[in-house]
């Protein structure tokens, strides 16, 4: 179908016209133009849920919206490692979307958890870039399936709350490649996602609203962006700026204002008429495009239906992080003690622009009145408060007593944890934390369930006898955590982020939001388990963890290795007495590269469903990319030839199958010689013994290679070094000249 909206159709329009489409016309909408037939269409948040304000507007969720089902937080579904649920989730939410008459969804967050204080952490998927890349793509495409547009967010390197209008993320080029920009990357390069949403902050001391190099040398020269790049809401400060350096959209739109900058600068020559053209040839683009899901509308769609699969979500991603004594499930005959007022006021999902105005909330204890499990139920604290109220926890102390088991729902509580700011600590709230150990005293048949955007410390941890992560899991979040519990569902999830023990432990500790203008990404590439790794820091619960009730072995790794990609495939059996699955995580270790590596890097995922006793072969595929660094001496990736570990496992830190490989792929490591080069670079090459031997330089070397520790002192000379052990400069010259052919 050709385009109604084409360059003459822009160039025909007045220069106000054309500043009015790159202009929001309120919080919510696109402008339109009645005259020229141009609609306009709506957006709305946001990630995990419908946020479509009907009447009055703002960005944090201050004002109700419609109902809509809530679903479980990236944080969460992130746990699931499942790209297939990830569709469905955006298939879903695209579905809402088109009845309530949606154009574009504001979603999803795929910034990296690089501190566990980022107020945000709730919305986004992952501390490794590959995991957020390959889930984010997937819930995209589940979305535009739907004939509905997203804009992923926020772009770029957003990874704090405090001054997020104008603080500076500093950093490296290769860090910014490889850890902060990826997942963007291959969403934009595998999804084609409709608009991407340009973040508040600054990179390396430019507003990425107004970031030339990011928004188009980076995002469409490289890597092909075909969409609309919009604004975070109130992200421009120079409406200008930000059209030259590649911003389309300005939301939400600063009204006549907006317009008679943009107008004045192109008749002052500050703006080429021909860049207000491109960016509003844009904007109809995208309304063209997405139109439609505001005509031609469902009006309605199951609600039930959808409130049924955030519980499947939340069960397929829900992490079982201890469970001594196979305390879980729970037994039909079991009496239990449920405590905590997050039982019955769940925190389920989190605060600001992502906050939905849930359709059917269903919490812990509501799920266990409709079940036949024999309870009673106390609240053991109050959320408004952090200090121990004596009669609550008198209350819950007796009730513990009375019990088989005690089950404790802990979380952080909503006004600790939210978009606008950071938080401060990782700790759960000390009312909560002293209970625990006061339960524990008089029931050690305990286990915690915790409710919590982020990572939390745990030194109550040895206290408990099974740990049950749901973090922020939506509306069904009462049934998907008592169907765990009870084992109706086996428990699948894994963790998409690392448990350090201490705040201390994480490596932007000190360092995150020491200062108000300056974020200094010291730590580079070493973000989340990469730092944990290379420390080999014991940390509460490793990247990629979390528990089954029932077990599986790994076993026949089978790895072809050919001229264009590494094929790696291997068995996993469920050994246990129940149906369940495995998030089987390939890790590639990189033993070449001549720079600094992490330990391993995550590189492929796969989740077997496996009936007790079955067995199933997982394949998965290695191209180039994800041997690749990124080269800043050079501006490209760079993927180097040599040898690699293959990686197989449960977690990051429970590796089942591993091999060495000698890849074939990517550049040759340079061979060249020259004067600086170290002789242990020289001496073993077998092809250049020749040359050692015409210039007259094998039979000293030799001499000293006699003894061990004079090997090893060789070894680390530069070959112009050798004049000091008696060689002449004319020989090694000689020698140079001699392998001259050898450095190509
Ligand atoms: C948030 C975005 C959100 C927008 C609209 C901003 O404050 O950062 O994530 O989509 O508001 O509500």
């Amino acid at each position: 179908m050709s385009s109604k909206f084409n360059l003459s159709f822009v160039r025909n329009l007045t220069l106000t016209e054309k500043a009015a489409l790159v202009t929001g016309k309120n919080y919510w909408y696109t402008a339109d133009n009645k005259k020229r037939e141009i609609p306009s269409i709506m957006m709305t948040d946001g990630p995990s849920g419908l946020r479509k304000q009907a009447e009055g507007a703002d960005a944090l969720g201050l004002n109700g919206s419609v109902e809509a089902v809530c679903f479980p937080t990236a944080a969460l579904t992130a746990c699931s490692f499942d790209k297939s649920m990830l569709f469905k989730l955006g298939q879903n939410l695209g579905q809402a979307a088109k009845a309530e008459n949606i154009s574009i969804l504001l979603g999803p967050g795929v910034n990296i958890k690089r501190s566990p204080l980022a107020g945000r952490n709730f919305e986004y998927f992952s501390e490794d870039p590959y995991l957020a890349g390959e889930l984010g793509s997937s819930y995209v495409q589940g979305v535009q399936s739907q004939k509905v547009g997203v804009s992923v967010k926020h772009f770029a390197a957003n990874n704090r709350e405090n001054q997020r209008f104008t603080a500076s993320s500093n950093i490296d080029e290769r860090t910014l490649r490889e850890i902060y920009l990826k997942a963007f990357e291959k969403i934009v390069k595998t999804a084609q996602p409709a608009t991407l949403m340009c973040s508040y902050n600054e990179l390396n001391g430019v507003l990425n609203s107004q970031n030339h190099r990011l928004l188009t040398q980076i995002l469409r020269n490289e890597w092909g962006f075909q969409g609309a790049v919009m604004s975070d809401w109130g992200a421009v400060a120079d409406h200008v700026a930000a059209l030259n350096a590649g911003l389309d959209l300005e939301m939400p739109g600063n009204g006549k204002d907006s317009v008679h900058q943009i107008v004045t600068a192109v008749q002052n020559g500050q703006l080429e008429e021909s860049v207000l053209d491109t960016a509003a040839l844009r904007v109809l683009h995208l309304v063209e495009k997405y139109v439609n899901s505001q005509t031609v509308h469902s009006s309605s769609y199951d609600k039930a239906e959808q409130h049924d699969f955030a519980r499947q979500a939340a069960e397929d991603s829900l992490v079982l992080l201890k469970n001594e004594h196979q305390i879980l499930p729970l037994q039909k005959n079991d009496h239990v003690a449920l405590i905590g007022a997050l039982a019955k006021t769940p925190r389920y999902q989190g605060g600001g622009s992502s906050h939905v105005n849930s359709y059917r909330v269903v919490a812990p204890l509501d799920a266990a009145q409709q079940s036949d499990y024999d309870f009673d139920y106390a609240p053991g604290y109050s959320l408004n408060t952090n200090k121990p109220d004596k009669e609550l926890v008198n209350a819950a102390i007796k009730l513990a007593q009375e019990n088989d088991k005690v089950i404790f729902f802990a979380g952080v509580p909503e006004q600790d944890e939210s978009e606008g700011f950071d938080k401060e600590t990782l700790d759960l709230p000390d009312n909560q934390v002293a209970l625990i150990e006061q339960l524990a005293q008089v029931n050690p048949n305990l286990i915690v369930v915790l409710q919590n955007g982020s990572v939390v410390t745990m030194p109550w941890r040895d206290s408990a006898l099974a740990i049950l992560e749901t973090y922020l899991a939506g509306e069904a979040v009462g049934e998907a955590t008592w169907n765990i519990l009870t084992g109706a569902t086996n428990p699948s999830g894994k963790l998409a982020e690392t448990f350090p023990i201490r705040l201390e432990d994480n490596p932007t500790y000190g360092t995150f939001n020491a200062s108000k203008t300056q974020e200094n990404y010291h730590e580079g590439i070493f973000v989340g388990y990469r730092y944990y790794d290379l420390k080999k820091k014991a940390v509460n619960y490793p990247f990629g963890y979390g528990l089954s009730y029932t077990t599986f072995t790994y076993s026949n790794l089978v790895i072809q290795n050919t001229s264009d990609q590494v094929s790696v495939e291997f068995d996993i059996q469920n050994t246990g007495q129940v149906a369940g699955q495995e998030i089987a995580q390939l890790y590639v270790r990189n033993l070449v590269s001549a720079v600094e590596m992490p330990v391993q890097e995550l590189q492929g995922i796969s989740k077997v469903y496996l009936q007790p006793g079955e067995s199933k072969t997982v394949q998965l595929k290695l191209t180039r990319p994800n041997f690749a660094w990124y080269n800043k001496q050079n501006s490209a990736w760079q993927t180097d030839q040599g040898e690699y570990e293959i990686r197989v496992g449960k977690s990051s830190r429970q590796i089942e199958l591993r091999q060495r490989i000698q890849l074939e792929i990517g550049t040759k490591p340079s061979k060249t010689i020259n004067l600086n080069t170290y002789l242990k670079d020289i001496i073993y090459r077998s092809d250049l013994k020749n040359a050692l031997a015409k210039a007259g330089l094998q039979s000293s070397i030799d001499q000293i290679l006699q003894s061990d520790s004079n090997a090893e002192l060789l070894e680390n000379m530069p070959l112009r070094a050798l004049v000091m052990l008696g060689a002449s400069m004319q020989q090694i010259e000689t020698f140079l000249k001699l392998v001259q052919n050898k450095n190509s």
